[in-house]
């Protein structure tokens, strides 16, 4: 019986061209483009292009792409019904894992796996993604539905849905940028999950459903809500934040935001997102919250040798954006559905069932013992 890899850690299970994750050296890229070239001349669109064909896309190809894009933002009615139904109640990654799910009772394609219909699907779910966010978080605010416009570009439609009005520039680059650093990354557990459903030949709906409900675990997608409801409780606690991450550590706790199962040292995409905190701090007058994180991130270092992730500063970021923390995991979702959609459309072109094995240590040769003797 070979060793067991627990969380599968280190173990390469299937080839993929759509990113890689380099921990050694902190450094990430899609479809062969370095993440720090993406992260400052691409935006969205253009990202979810290069992810799902390979190549990034020329002017006019990006055009297209981008209308064809936002003409699918339209959410089915009865979709957004369930939302307005459950949204005050559920978990916002519970509510969109359930409106996505029933997404598929509208899709006519939902059970077609051929590869044009597979881009089809990919592009109505990438693009209702963040129209069923953004219905959330109005619902949950007691406010009416925005419909999506086509004019705006995707981060700036859904910051226009979720306030009702037009977004600062710089907040619109600063949200898409997100969008571009948060759309793909290698076989971590949510795009494992979708692609270990797609390999059974299920629909792409299930394999996106897999995913979103994997992303929602705190070790994974849901670390960013958990790090803002640490920085919020540090500002309401008096203590300074050197003095609070301390007592944490010794308290043998994890700090959320920091720590990954690849990089060994920083994760590239905090870079831009420390750069973003800041920016929107000094925009907004107050770098409260920026200068908070560089405490605890020295904190951590020092005592840890820990880096930040993905997960640090964006949370931050989407604070000052005053966008709410139950939302944080659903907008990582609404980014990473189109690498998810990319995963699983590789999947399918070359398909191999996912099926591991595992190291039995339970009993053996118990005898049956007839229930009347028991
Ligand atoms: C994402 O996989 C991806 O690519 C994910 C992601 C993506 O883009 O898809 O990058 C997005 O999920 C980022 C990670 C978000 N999660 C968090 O920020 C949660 C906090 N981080 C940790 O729970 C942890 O770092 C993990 C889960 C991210 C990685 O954990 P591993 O690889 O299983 O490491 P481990 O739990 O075995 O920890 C190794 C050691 C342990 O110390 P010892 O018990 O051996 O003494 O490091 C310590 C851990 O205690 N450690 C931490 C820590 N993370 C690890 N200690 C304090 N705080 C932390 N955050």
């Amino acid at each position: 019986m070979p060793e067991v890899a627990r969380g599968l850690e280190g173990v390469v299970v299937a080839p993929t061209s759509i990113s890689k994750v380099d921990g050694e050296k902190g450094a990430l890229i899609y479809q062969g483009i370095d993440i720090h070239d993406l992260a400052k001349h691409s935006t969205f669109e253009e990202t979810v292009y290069l992810l799902w064909n390979g190549v990034l896309p020329t002017q006019g190809q990006l055009a297209t792409f981008s209308k064809e894009l936002a003409a699918d933002r339209q959410v089915p009615a009865p979709v957004l019904e369930i939302v307005a139904r459950i949204a005050a109640k559920d978990d916002a990654m519970a509510t969109l894992r359930t409106a996505v799910s029933a997404l598929s009772a509208f899709d006519p394609e939902a059970e077609d796996m051929s590869v044009e219909a597979s881009h089809r699907k990919a592009r109505r779910l990438t693009a209702s993604m963040g129209t069923i966010v953004a219905a959330i978080g109005r619902a949950r605010a007691g406010l009416p539905f925005v419909p999506p416009s086509t004019e705006r570009s995707y981060a700036g439609n859904f910051l226009y849905m979720f306030t009702g009005t037009n977004p600062d520039p710089v907040v619109e680059r600063t949200f898409d940028q997100a969008l571009v650093l948060h759309a793909d990354h290698g076989f971590n557990a949510s795009t494992f999950a979708a692609r270990v459903t797609t390999s059974t030949q299920a629909d792409m709906h299930s394999a996106v459903v897999s995913a979103i409900g994997t992303l929602k675990g705190p070790l994974h997608g849901g670390a960013n809500i958990r790090v803002m409801q640490m920085l919020l409780q540090i500002d309401a606690s008096g203590s300074t934040a050197d003095t609070w991450v301390r007592t944490q550590i010794a308290a043998k706790e994890r700090i959320m935001g920091f720590g990954h199962r690849v990089y060994k040292v920083e994760d590239p995409r905090a870079a831009h997102l420390r750069r973003a905190c800041q920016a929107v701090g000094e925009a907004q007058g107050d770098s409260k919250w920026f200068h908070m994180s560089q405490a605890i991130e020295r904190v951590v270092r020092e005592e840890k040798g820990l880096a930040p992730n993905v997960d640090f500063y964006s949370a931050s970021t989407y604070y000052m954006m005053g966008i709410p923390l139950e939302l944080y995991t659903a907008l990582f979702a609404m980014s990473r559905v189109s690498g998810w959609t990319a995963h699983i459309m590789e999947q399918l072109l070359d398909n191999r069932l996912i099926r591991p094995r595992s190291d039995y240590v339970g009993k053996r040769g118990v005898p049956y013992v007839l229930r009347e003797d028991r």
